[in-house]
């Protein structure tokens, strides 16, 4: 069975589609919760699965340093290791090195670093990272990119996006062929329209199965990141999915999902979750504050989530406060339960073409604030 989208219906820009693979479908807009280390952490699988994730994404950089992708691959594959069994998407490597190793030496070849957990040496190139996503098991893999900071200077920018676009054909190169798996590519270029264009048009001639935006979500705001989002997807092919990395916040999703993207991931619903910031419909909710100390209601009346069917306000404060596992396991079970509710409700919304309205009422509902 071969990768396919299959795009069903538009909205102004916003799509909604289905994305096949061998291990099940990806309905698009798709929110793919983060489980770095082999778990999306407080969390069992199933579990992640009954909040309506169809995918998860798994780190390169994480796996490789422990517990290694070679011992993954001895021991059966990522979804086997940590027994889930539907599609995971890979990152490849080079933005967690950047943001997390020590000492990191970037070279044409790739980047050497020493690991953040022991201080060990290795080398990512675009074929290592190609192996160790092979070895992984990933269905969606991602090329091996570079991300710079923002702000950074255009002439920098220019040089880190040809870098990217030559190991992006590396990349290529070294994935083969491998049915059943697909390869993404990643579009840089910082906030400059005319470096976006010709990192897409790098792309296209390359050919994917996918296409990312990277790049944003990096220090530049919302206001920014909607600036480039504005044109960067257009610039990408209309038929095959493209995946925003790394964001975000509820009104980024929307805003993103309005502005063409069908895929993206964040941290932040699972990490939240353990931090006691809580995402609802009416905005962002402090677990913590003491004004929930006697409130018996639920964090959401219209929630369907464990954490709303059978707790109070009162009983969530208590056991973060007391700093109780189950808090953490509460919590993040929420928030991925409201991510994917968004995302579903958006994608009946595209499918009816009532997008925008949807969005206003979206909007009018977070602006009353928490009950
Ligand atoms: N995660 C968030 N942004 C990026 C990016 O630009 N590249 C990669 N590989 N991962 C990311
Ligand atoms: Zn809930």
């Amino acid at each position: 069975m071969r990768f396919n989208f299959d795009l069903q219906a538009t909205d102004g820009r916003a799509r909604t589609g289905v994305i096949s693979t061998p291990r099940g479908d990806i309905r698009t807009p798709a929110f793919m919760p983060v489980g770095t280390a082999a778990t999306v952490k407080a969390m069992l699988p199933g579990s992640v699965r009954q909040t309506g994730a169809d995918i998860l994404l798994g780190n390169t950089y994480h796996l490789m340093l422990r517990p290694t992708a070679e011992r993954i691959e001895r021991l059966g594959g990522l979804h086997k290791f940590m027994d889930w069994d539907r599609p995971i998407l890979t990152d490849s490597g080079g933005f967690q090195v950047m943001s997390l190793a020590a000492l990191r030496k970037l070279t044409e070849e790739g980047v050497s670093f020493k690991s953040h957990i022991d201080g060990s040496r290795h080398m990512l190139t675009p074929e290592r990272s190609m192996e160790i996503q092979r070895l992984l098991g990933s269905d969606i893999v991602m090329c091996f990119d570079e991300c710079p900071a923002l702000p950074a200077d255009r002439a920098a920018i220019e040089k880190s996006m040809h870098l990217s676009m030559r190991w992006a054909a590396r990349s290529r190169d070294a994935f083969g062929d491998r049915p059943g798996h697909a390869l993404f590519g990643i579009q840089q270029g910082g906030l400059e329209e005319d470096l976006r264009a010709q990192s897409a048009a790098a792309l296209r001639d390359i050919e994917f199965d996918g296409y990312a935006v990277g790049g944003l979500a990096v220090g530049e705001g919302q206001e920014a990141m909607f600036g480039c989002l504005d044109y960067a997807p257009e610039q990408l092919p209309h038929e095959k999915p493209r995946y925003l990395m790394g964001v975000g916040k509820p009104d980024d999703i929307v805003g993103a999902v309005a502005r063409g993207i069908d895929m993206m991931d964040c941290v932040l619903p699972s990490r939240s979750g353990r931090t006691g910031q809580v995402f609802t419909r009416r905005g962002v909710v402090n677990i913590k504050n003491a004004r929930h100390a006697d409130d018996p209601r639920p964090l959401d009346e219209h929630c369907t989530c464990p954490a709303c069917r059978s707790y109070s306000r009162a009983y969530l404060h208590h056991v973060f406060r007391s700093q109780e596992i189950i808090s953490s396991m509460l919590l993040t079970w929420h928030n991925l339960h409201y991510y994917q509710e968004l995302m579903s409700d958006m994608r009946a919304a595209i499918s009816q073409g009532t997008f925008v309205e949807w969005t206003a009422a979206f909007a009018t509902e977070r602006a009353q604030g928490d009950i």
